[in-house]
């Protein structure tokens, strides 16, 4: 009887070590076993369509995450800025409101300066230069200054090149942009970036472009194909310039509290699944610019313009400027580590 006894609770203590090693990396969540009251919710809010590539993405990766623990992790999507607009989104997340995040780089400037390195206009040959900038000491210490606000980059999502559009006159040289109002996302680069072709800009929040470009409150805007398309903003804008001149991509945030409150088989599951879709997201991204910029052009509701590389290095060089006042604010070799011929 007592050799049964201690045979039993040396079963139990080797299954509970067996566990513990695994980490219960193992375990397999029933949704019929799920009720409604243990299942994690995260709510992950963001400002455009749910057809650009960020709302594609962020629906793959709520379908993806249900699946893979068997709707014990729930992920909420709110597009379009329905549930949090520009300027709302970051205190959301930090009081607990939300829980995942995907803004625009650019709208991290304010609380974090060295961010506008992304902004910097003709500063990048290719998306896959931005990747491995991202993924290299650069990309570490602007990751990291997130923490100080409780904040955790858990990937980096494209969009892709951003263009000019406006309703005045084709922009082609630095002097056509002389004179004309433009919205801008909240980052002091591009505010500077318009300065210095002789135009004015205008921080606005993206769900108000729409509106201020159709009552001619301001003249134009720089975004994506994706965005210029699913907002609309091609109807009210007469010209598009195929400028592929500025980076416009996301940082897909948590809650740091939130993150370190979740167990670890979880985090597992949206960091791949996060990995894997990144991967998606990105081609995704490219596809789906380029199809609309087919459609728009079909559609011939905007005039669109090409520019030679020499156009392009022209406007590169008017821009300069935005460099110079960069390096003042954040330091020389940090702009120089991006761009290594910055002035
Ligand atoms: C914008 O504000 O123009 C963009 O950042 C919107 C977005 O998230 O792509």
């Amino acid at each position: 009887m007592r050799k049964t006894g201690i045979l039993t609770l040396t079963v139990i203590f080797l299954t509970v070590i067996i566990l513990a090693l695994s980490g219960c990396s193992a375990r397999v969540v029933d949704h019929q076993q799920v009720a409604k009251n243990e299942e994690i919710v995260i709510k992950f809010s963001h400002v455009t369509a749910a057809d650009s590539p960020k709302g594609l993405a962020a629906t793959r990766f709520a379908d993806l995450v249900r699946q893979r623990t068997g709707g014990y992790v729930e992920v909420q999507v709110f597009p379009n800025s329905t549930l949090y607009k520009d300027g709302e989104e970051f205190d959301a997340l930090n009081r607990g409101a939300v829980q995942m995040l995907a803004p625009a780089t650019s709208k991290l400037s304010g609380m974090f300066p060295d961010w506008q390195l992304l902004d910097l206009p003709y500063a990048f040959p290719n998306l896959t230069y931005i990747h491995q900038l991202m993924e290299g000491p650069v990309g570490k210490k602007l990751l990291a200054q997130l923490q100080t606000r409780k904040m955790l980059g858990l990937a980096m999502w494209d969009n892709g090149f951003k263009e000019f559009t406006n309703n005045k006159r084709p922009l082609v040289r630095p002097r056509d942009f002389q004179g004309l109002r433009f919205r801008v996302m909240p980052s002091q680069v591009l505010v500077d970036q318009f300065a210095a072709v002789g135009a004015s800009a205008y921080p606005m929040p993206f769900n108000d472009v729409g509106q201020a470009l159709a009552t001619g409150m301001v003249d134009g805007e720089e975004n994506t194909i994706s965005n210029i398309y699913t907002q609309r903003f091609d109807r009210s804008q007469k010209y598009l310039t195929l400028s592929d001149h500025g980076y416009l991509g996301y940082v897909v945030l948590t809650n740091v509290d939130f993150w370190n409150s979740l167990p670890a088989w979880v985090q597992k599951v949206l960091r791949d699944t996060l990995a894997e879709v990144t991967v998606w997201e990105r081609a995704e991204a490219k596809k789906v610019n380029e199809e609309q910029l087919k459609v728009m052009d079909k559609q011939g509701k905007v005039k669109i313009q090409h520019l030679t590389p020499a156009e392009k290095e022209a406007l590169q060089k008017a821009f300069r400027p935005a460099y110079e006042h960069l390096s003042e604010e954040i330091g020389r070799s940090l702009v120089r580590s991006v761009q290594p011929g910055a002035p």
